[in-house]
């Protein structure tokens, strides 16, 4: 493969996305202002130029409008959230009133699992992966501890095999089969957010469901990333946040699916409610009953913050305009391109991680610094910093950097690789 610089120039020359790119705002250094290459969209997206048009667009409608801004406007407040449905169902492989712009990833995981983690007799565990995520880990260990339960029996563990760092579909579809009576719930994540790894949603749903188990999904680092097709699948639940590839910003208004078999007419799920999620035809008859909205929606608790909607609304308005396989073909491009640089520059100095076919990963590489102390690994982090390129760091020793379709370029991964090489071989610096 050719590893010239003018080989990257080459590919953004053909690449149809490029001028996506100026549709957003790319970090500088705070001296100088010279662009940084921003390989963090896994962590925070980059800011849409349009955001500070959507968020000023409610700043003037609450000037000029005030409360009639609820009702009038370009996007009223009432019905803003649900504006971005569509855009946001389609991300996700759902219909629109599956999917809900709300709260937080975290306070969305505990309005699900009080609808869907409802132990019972011997059926009182839930399978999570090794490495989840700290914050569902704690999510989960405070339901269980909810539910009068200990963690220490009704928290399932399933984990790589020794030596290795990728989850294998059929040991988790194993462990479900194996203690499937004893497992109410499964909660696992679409990307694995340290590897990169994306998980087989479809075959793991499958078999919760085989097992009588609820399942639900952590899509934080899948969302935006990678195709889901979550209605198709059965997921029963899925809770995700808007600042990575999703482009809203930070803390950003998270999401949340629930399968519309739930909330057919006539099904009401236990759940956490407040006054939004009352079905917003009679909400305003102020009655004492709670009377949950069809879908996804009845699982809202206030009326949504609309500032911090405005960015997630700029972001998705560029994900409709451009759509997921579009942003997929390039991000498949991407990061292959930045593999066999890695492979073909950095061998035996860089292990890739992240699994190799594209089919099972999204757009980051988690790249783990082979040899080096954890001292000399960060050192060599810190050094590309030096060198205007922001990937990011994760103890001991792993870099992730995901070069991201709409704002990333083949140069930004040759520059990726190329400083990480000069960090790697000290003694070919100049
Ligand atoms: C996989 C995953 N789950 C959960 C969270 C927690 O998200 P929040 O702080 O928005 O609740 C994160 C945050 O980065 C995450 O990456």
């Amino acid at each position: 493969m050719r590893l010239d610089r003018e080989h990257a120039h080459a590919l953004d020359a053909e690449d149809p996305l490029a001028a996506w790119r100026d549709r957003f705002v790319l970090p500088r250094e705070a001296s100088g202002g010279r662009e940084l290459v921003y390989l963090c969209g896994h962590s925070l997206g980059a800011q849409p130029v349009r955001a500070a048009d959507c968020v000023e667009e409610v700043m003037r409608d609450w000037r000029s409008l005030a409360v009639e801004g609820h009702f009038t406007g370009r996007r009223p407040w009432m019905t803003y959230h649900e504006s971005l449905a569509p855009a946001l169902a389609n991300l996700v492989g759902a219909e629109a009133s599956e999917v809900v712009t709300m709260n937080s990833l975290t306070v969305n995981l505990h309005l699900m699992l009080v609808s869907f983690y409802r132990p019972s007799g011997a059926r009182r565990a839930i399978l999570l992966e090794r490495g989840a995520f700290p914050s569902d880990r704690h999510a989960l260990e405070s339901q269980v501890r909810h539910h009068g339960g200990d963690p220490a029996t009704d928290l399932i563990e399933i984990g790589p095999r020794a030596g290795e760092d990728l989850l294998r579909t059929e040991d988790i579809v194993e462990r479900i089969e194996r203690d499937g009576e004893r497992i109410a719930t499964v909660l696992l994540p679409g990307v694995q957010y340290l590897t990169g790894q994306v998980l087989d949603v479809e075959a793991i749903t499958r078999a919760a469901h085989r097992a009588g188990c609820s399942v639900g999904w952590d899509l934080a680092h899948a969302v935006g990333n990678v195709p889901v097709r979550l209605h198709d699948a059965g997921a029963d639940f899925a809770v995700w946040c808007s600042y990575k590839y999703l482009n809203g910003g930070p803390g950003a208004v998270a999401g949340a699916f629930v399968h519309a078999r739930h909330t057919r007419p006539g099904k009401a799920l236990p759940r956490f409610a407040g006054w939004w999620g009352h079905d917003a035809a009679t909400r305003f008859l102020m009655g004492p009953e709670f009377h949950p909205s069809p879908g996804a929606d009845g699982w809202q608790l206030s009326n949504p913050p609309i500032l911090a909607l405005a960015p997630v609304a700029a972001s998705l308005e560029h994900f409709a305009a451009v759509g997921l396989p579009a942003l997929r073909q390039k991000s498949v491009a991407l990061t292959g391109y930045f593999e066999r640089l890695v492979h073909a520059r950095l061998a035996g100095k860089v292990q890739v991680v992240t699994p190799a076919a594209a089919e099972w990963r999204g757009a980051a590489l988690s790249l783990r610094l082979l040899g080096l102390s954890r001292d000399r690994a960060r050192a060599v982090f810190d050094g590309m910093r030096r060198r205007s390129i922001l990937p990011d760091w994760r103890e001991p020793d792993v870099i992730r950097a995901a070069p991201v379709p709409f704002y990333n370029s083949f140069d930004d991964v040759w520059r990726c690789v190329d400083a990480l090489h000069a960090e790697l071989h000290p003694e070919l610096r100049a």
